[in-house]
């Protein structure tokens, strides 16, 4: 029997589950100066707050392993839509496009538009978006990645190609310049037009610095449909001529004639996993959503407007409505709509359980939160898989959905020193009800918060509580290479 000791916060007679997938057990968790500083049976020790978590799961705190946070962290800096969820880390700078580095003056293409970066707010180097993160915390923390599109926006006159040597050399400096700021790593979107001319050699050029970093390479990939197998192919080449691990973003298998094509994808990467690192994360909807696109593959299931610049009062209704009004094609309609971003309901139910069940299989939300009408993932990822898919699908247990937000989430990043509880990591935790926890926003009103989650507690400060705000912004900058060493 230890000493009884004072805590800051005393969450009291919860269910753990550590985020180690190990099986819960009852107790409770003392934290002070930031870090859970004891995990056992407390009774008699003292804390200047005390949470009843009795018949409550307390978990370490979720970790969105894939966001288009990097502007919101600095206008909507409460992020509520991820705090809500019980996230207390988000991942920015995924699908090839950053926030930094980028000049005032240059036009930004489609998807870049989706980060809502004012003409404004534009940082010159990845040191300086890391740097006004910290000069003004959010309320979550944030890990970033420099993104592959961005930079090519950033050094080359013309997008339609692949870059020269000269091109190559000056993205490499910037690769390098945000490694040593502290980025985790490099992100492409060869799906996009700014990026999809990109050669494989040009990704791998481009990727030099990352090997010494031991950085990551986040992938949207070239393709989610017909040629999704090639595309994976082409990540896991990157990977081995670059000795680094690689991660699937949004892995799906995207249009009817693909539908069931997760059975061969699987295997493959689990194959893979074999010889080399591969992660993959995955948002729990059978839609997607990104820019407007007027390619017809896109365009021939369901789609739902989120934004429009030229026409905002088009978002959260159906294209085909809008194109009927306006008497003109889907693409036509789509045309004009753009810049915006859309919902495309473009695949299978039974790919989208069976990549969220596999076991490497990360959560990520892959939420835009610019726009009225976004995709409802930017608020119910994770209470729809804590909820919907766990508890209520059965698809896996509560321990495993857990993990997939935060133990594997930080082994992949190579984030240390928090998201499993264990005395002396840093005190992200959620506690939330396993009977009511769900997620809320729809398609028809994406904008709400989940049930079910108590309180959220960042860096051992509480943020969320009783549905609220606190007002806190704890949140810190994670970097893959430890701040001393860089
Ligand atoms: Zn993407
Ligand atoms: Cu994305």
């Amino acid at each position: 029997m230890t000493q009884p000791q004072h805590y800051e916060l005393l969450i009291r007679d919860g269910t753990v589950i550590d985020g180690t997938r190990a099986p819960r057990f009852t107790a409770d968790v003392g934290v002070r100066a930031g870090q859970v500083a004891a995990i056992g049976d407390l009774s008699g020790h003292s804390a200047d707050e005390i949470i009843d978590a009795r018949g409550r799961i307390v978990a370490p705190g979720f970790i969105d392993a894939h966001t288009h946070d990097d502007e919101a962290l600095l206008s909507q800096a409460d992020m509520t839509f991820k705090l809500s969820q019980g996230v207390t880390t988000v991942i920015v700078g995924n699908c090839g496009i950053s926030a930094a580095p980028l000049r005032p003056a240059l036009d930004l293409p489609m998807p870049l538009t989706l980060l809502g970066l004012p003409p404004d707010r534009r940082f010159p180097s990845f040191a300086a978006y890391l740097k006004a993160l910290r000069a003004a915390p959010s309320s979550v923390n944030v890990g970033a990645l420099v993104g592959h599109s961005t930079l090519r926006v950033m050094t080359m006159a013309a997008l339609d190609r692949a870059a020269n040597g000269d091109e190559i050399r000056a993205m490499q400096a910037w690769v390098q310049e945000a490694m040593e700021a502290g980025a985790l790593g490099l992100s492409a979107g060869t799906f996009y037009p700014p990026a999809s001319h990109a050669s494989t050699e040009e990704i791998i050029e481009v990727g030099r610095p990352l090997s010494a970093h031991k950085g990551l390479y986040v992938t949207h990939m070239r393709d989610e449909s017909d040629k999704v197998l090639e595309a994976l192919e082409e990540t896991f080449r990157i990977g081995r001529e670059l000795a680094i691990p690689v991660v699937i973003s949004h892995h799906k298998a995207m249009g009817k004639p693909n539908f069931g094509k997760s059975a061969i994808t699987l295997p493959f990467i689990r194959e893979t996993m074999q010889h080399q690192c591969v992660a993959l994360d995955c948002y729990p909807y059978d839609a997607g959503s990104t820019m407007i696109r007027s390619d017809r593959g896109m365009l021939e299931g369901r789609v739902l407007i989120a934004s429009s610049t030229p026409h905002p009062e088009c978002a959260g209704r159906e294209l085909d409505a809008i194109a009927a009004e306006w008497q003109v094609s889907k693409e036509q309609a789509a045309q004009r709509l753009q810049p915006g971003s859309a919902i495309y309901f473009l695949m299978d139910e039974n790919d989208v359980r069976r990549i969220l069940a596999f076991d490497e299989t990360m959560i990520g939300s892959d939420g835009i939160p610019v726009g009225d009408s976004p995709h409802p993932r930017l608020w119910g990822t994770f209470p729809r898989v804590l909820g919907h898919y766990s508890r209520d699908v059965g698809l896996f247990p509560l321990e495993t959905a857990v993990w997939k937000m935060t133990g594997l989430t930080a082994r992949n990043f190579g984030l240390q020193g928090r998201s499993t509880l264990k005395v002396g990591h840093h005190a992200d935790v959620v506690v939330f009800d396993a009977a009511t926890v769900r997620d809320t926003a729809t398609y028809a009103a994406p904008a709400q918060a989940a049930a079910g989650i108590d309180c959220v507690i960042v860096n051992g400060v509480m943020a969320w509580r009783h549905g609220r705000h606190s007002g806190a912004r704890s949140g810190q900058v994670l970097t893959r290479t430890p701040a001393s060493a860089a």
